[in-house]
């Protein structure tokens, strides 16, 4: 164990560390590629500005607050995805609106490193908020995620960004290059027509909802935060027989029980039992059974189509104010504890964390503070017992030179245990959070990537 060894680094040397990082343009120029995002990002300085204001948040490392955003996340394209991007938007580059909006769908908020991704679903937030594009209170989101076992980012009408170079750190945040623009999301009935969802198109179109003077096209257009209930089946298509005869007021209302307006309820936010107010007055059910939710008795099949002012959720069939309420059809099999056990297996998930190279003087120190809050909530829902065994957390040594010194020594994995806080907690946790600690230290050519996994 001569080239690194495990170590409790004191907060100074965490500060000091990222302190002497690099602003953001200047990291970006140190990458092959991307040079015609950088031409982008550099015609807006308030941008630049920004994104080097940003801060580690308190989750991966603390620093004292002094007024400074959290942690940028910025999904940079690579100069082969915004030429294709360029070659099908050609007007793009003359519409400074249009350019700047992009920018800001790819700068998120948070700290999400790539280990992180697919843990669980998240639905991050972004810089943009221009009402001309989004009227998703707090920004337009993107979904992060894992496909394939691969890092990706999930944008408007299900676009796919696969991550290919990962965690760069600079000043001010994160670094993730991706290989394909994100799709801002566009308007519902845009979505559901460049989606192909055709039976969907076919029933609300035999209900007269897309029809533009229809007052359902102004509610699905012009409000903000909706969650819209759909269903996309061939049995409620153009041969539904189900809403004949029923007036426009009916009809109205049918579409009025098919949406929420308020926090938008991505499926990250999915839980069972609870009410979703709808536009309609009533409220409809959302109810978890065998790994799957339901609202009323409709299955929810496809999750979190991003449209401009919220989400589309598809249904296996069509709700109705009438039948509210109503359970699932299928007989719920017994699930003793099915609940806490999917919660902990969440929470074990989600403080899966990775942390970036930082050089020291040829040295690599990096510290981890990981918070266990999400355990003590678990522990305070289960009746205060924990049950779990801590978590372990695996040391991904692939980084590492092999033709370094001793390299015979260098283990290619390492389990590291984390234990919990001691007690009474120590001088370290400066906000009062609870955390577990691993520092680790490395000698030699430092690794580009140091990735921790929650393993349980
Ligand atoms: C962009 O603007 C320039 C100069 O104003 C003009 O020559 C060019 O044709 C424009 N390009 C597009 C795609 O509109
Ligand atoms: C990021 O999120 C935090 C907390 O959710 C919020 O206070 C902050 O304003 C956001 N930053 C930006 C740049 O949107
Ligand atoms: C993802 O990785 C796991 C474990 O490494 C493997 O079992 C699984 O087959 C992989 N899935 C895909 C789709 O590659
Ligand atoms: C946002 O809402 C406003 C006001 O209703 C509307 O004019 C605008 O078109 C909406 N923007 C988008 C992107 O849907
Ligand atoms: C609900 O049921 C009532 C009574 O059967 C009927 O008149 C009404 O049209 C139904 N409404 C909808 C939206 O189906
Ligand atoms: C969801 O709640 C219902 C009703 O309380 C219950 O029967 C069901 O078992 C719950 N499902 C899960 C997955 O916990």
């Amino acid at each position: 164990m001569k080239l690194y060894s495990t170590i409790f680094a004191t907060f100074n040397v965490i500060a000091c560390c990222f302190a002497a990082d690099q602003d953001i343009l200047t990291i970006l120029k140190q990458q092959n590629d991307i040079s015609t995002f950088i031409t982008l990002l550099e015609q807006f300085d308030d941008l630049v500005d920004l994104l080097n204001q940003g801060t580690f948040s308190g989750m991966l490392i603390y620093l004292p607050p002094d007024g400074r955003a959290d942690l940028n996340l910025v999904l940079i394209p690579n100069d082969k995805a915004l030429a294709a991007f360029g070659n099908e938007n050609p007007d793009l580059s003359n519409d400074t609106d249009a350019v700047r909006a992009l920018l800001e769908y790819h700068i998120a908020n948070g700290t999400h490193p790539s280990a992180t991704f697919g843990l669980q679903p998240l639905f991050v937030p972004t810089l943009l908020t221009n009402p001309d594009y989004t009227n998703v209170t707090g920004g337009q989101v993107v979904e992060i995620t894992s496909l394939d076992n691969r890092s990706a980012v999930v944008s408007g009408v299900k676009a796919v960004s696969h991550v290919i170079e990962a965690d760069i750190f600079y000043l001010g945040g994160l670094i993730h290059i991706v290989d394909s623009v994100l799709t801002i999301p566009i308007s519902f009935p845009a979505t559901i027509t460049k989606a192909g969802l055709t039976d969907l198109v076919a029933l609300l179109n035999k209900g007269g909802f897309l029809t533009p003077s229809s007052p359902a096209a102004t509610i699905v257009n012009s409000l903000a935060d909706l969650t819209i209930f759909g269903p996309n089946s061939a049995q409620f298509s153009a041969s539904f027989t189900g809403w004949d005869g029923l007036s426009s007021t009916d009809l109205l209302s049918i579409l009025r029980y098919s949406i929420s307006q308020g926090p938008v309820l991505y499926s990250s936010g999915f839980q069972n039992n609870t009410k979703i107010p709808t536009l309609d007055g009533l409220s409809a059910t959302m109810i978890e059974q065998n790994g799957q939710f339901y609202v009323d008795a409709s299955l929810i099949t496809t999750k979190d189509y991003l449209t401009s002012n919220g989400v589309l959720q598809i249904l296996d069939s069509p709700l109705s104010p009438n039948t509210t309420g109503q359970p699932p059809l299928s007989t719920p099999i017994s699930n003793h504890g099915g609940g806490a056990r999917g919660l902990s297996t969440a929470a074990a998930a989600g403080i899966g964390i990775a942390v970036g190279a930082i050089l020291l003087g040829g040295t690599l120190v990096a510290a981890l503070y990981i918070r266990i809050k999400r355990r003590r909530r678990l522990a305070d829902l289960t009746g205060g017992q924990t049950g779990d065994p801590p978590p372990r957390y695996e040391l991904d040594t692939k980084g590492f030179d092999e033709g370094a010194v001793d390299a015979a020594e260098v283990p290619r994995s390492r389990v590291i245990e984390i234990h919990h806080p001691p007690q009474p907690p120590s001088p370290l946790e400066l906000d009062g959070q609870e955390r577990s600690r691993v520092g680790v230290a490395a000698q030699g050519t430092a690794p580009r990537h140091l990735g921790f996994q929650a393993r349980s």
